[in-house]
């Protein structure tokens, strides 16, 4: 692997603590790793160069949370949502339906293409969940597709109890037979835990399954109502507890005080008109606050992270700094990560090339393709 040295960077945001954000600067990318960050006018040597001419450079956007496993589209239930239905996560068995009657090869085409998509928006890891399965096969092949993504694989044979199902033996088969197929080709747990899908004792006999097994915890909660989801994550000492849209002053506390990552899912909220959860408190707490995609065909469907980055600035009055850290380091923890999210000497040589002069731009110029050119490992990926 030959090195590389990006110069001319107008503004490099690294998220490392004693780099910080430099003007003028360059760095040297060798063997996937990044090997040396400073002023352009110190670069050293190296057997390529890049001059991108000012642009502003960042970290590879880590999207923590995606469902790409699926087929079947439901823009129809988007429209009726826009028309004033309400979402409920019963569309989820819509999915279901499709993903079971598709192919391998159908399923490795569509998450390839979402993987794609979200790469040229900057996505340099991605969390891919299993979940529209929810039989013993289905879920398992899911996994095995995913895994041939991501690393970052997550089993959610909890996603809602199938049709026709008793909700107890479901959850009896997730936690048993279900498990033990998905476990090999999963690195997490995740369970929806919400009225109409598990309860607070169905989620904690996954999680805790799961976690018997090897996986790392993380959790759906507190997205359609209060409940107690999120103090379960942090209780069973789960990487993420996600949504986090409708949180108590307890549950705000239980987060500032643990590792559990508040990881927000603004694209959720845009797209079934709910109101946005509470970043500013989650900060002013001090709880670690992550921002993913939650790309999926019912309630979100975007790959987009700067799509994200925009609506947590505009609409959670995160600030754009705040935003670009959630969205790259914060990532980052709900995935228990340090080699990912920054660009510290020594991590992984993910980073975009932005077509503006400063990372401001991502929010200030929502809807814009700003995403000239990006690196991943090393490799110059899309440009
Ligand atoms: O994270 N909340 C549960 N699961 C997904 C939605 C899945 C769907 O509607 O298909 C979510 O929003
Ligand atoms: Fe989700």
């Amino acid at each position: 692997m030959t090195s590389l040295l990006v110069t001319g960077v107008g503004e490099l945001t690294t998220l490392d603590q004693s780099l910080g954000t430099l003007a003028d600067a360059a760095l040297v990318l060798d063997g996937g790793r990044v090997a040396w960050v400073g002023p352009s006018s110190a670069a050293p040597a190296a057997d390529r160069a890049v001059d991108v001419d000012g642009a502003a450079v960042i970290p590879g956007f880590v999207d923590s949370h995606a469902h790409l496993v699926f087929a079947g589209d439901r823009s129809a239930e988007f429209a009726a949502r826009m028309a004033g239905e309400p979402y409920t996560g019963g569309g989820i068995r819509t999915t279901v339906a499709a993903t079971r009657a598709a192919t391998d090869d159908d399923l490795r085409a569509n998450v390839g293409r979402l993987v794609t998509e979200a790469l040229r928006q900057g996505t340099t890891t991605i969390e891919i969940k299993s979940g529209y399965g929810l039989s013993v096969a289905d879920e398992e092949r899911s996994l095995r597709v995913a895994r041939e993504f991501t690393g970052e694989t997550t089993f959610l044979g909890a996603h809602v109890v199938p049709a026709g199902a008793d909700p107890d033996e479901y959850t009896a088969l997730v936690c048993g037979e279900m498990l033990r197929a998905a476990a090999p080709h999963a690195r997490w747990v995740d369970v929806f835990c919400e009225s109409g899908a598990f309860s607070p004792e169905q989620s904690e006999a996954v999680l805790r399954a799961g976690i018997a097994a090897g996986l790392g915890a993380r959790i759906h909660a507190n997205q359609l109502g209060p409940g107690p989801g999120v103090r379960l994550a942090v209780a069973l000492g789960a990487a993420s507890a996600d949504h986090c849209t409708h949180l108590s002053t307890a549950d705000v506390a239980a987060l500032s005080t643990s590792d559990t990552v508040a990881t927000l899912l603004p694209g959720a909220e845009f797209a079934t008109r709910s109101p946005y959860p509470d970043a500013r408190a989650l900060l002013d707490a001090g709880a670690t606050v992550a921002l993913a995609t939650d790309c999926n065909p019912g309630s979100s469907y975007t790959s987009s992270m700067p799509f994200c980055v925009a609506l947590a600035v505009r609409e959670m009055r995160m600030t754009p700094a705040e935003a670009l850290w959630a969205a790259t380091a914060g990532g980052a923890k709900a995935l228990r990560r340090t080699d990912i999210g920054h660009l510290g000497v020594g991590a992984r040589a993910d980073l975009v090339v932005l077509d503006a002069p400063s990372a401001v731009y991502l929010a200030y110029r929502p809807g814009v393709p700003l995403v000239r050119a990006v690196v991943r490992n090393g490799e110059l990926q899309w440009q």
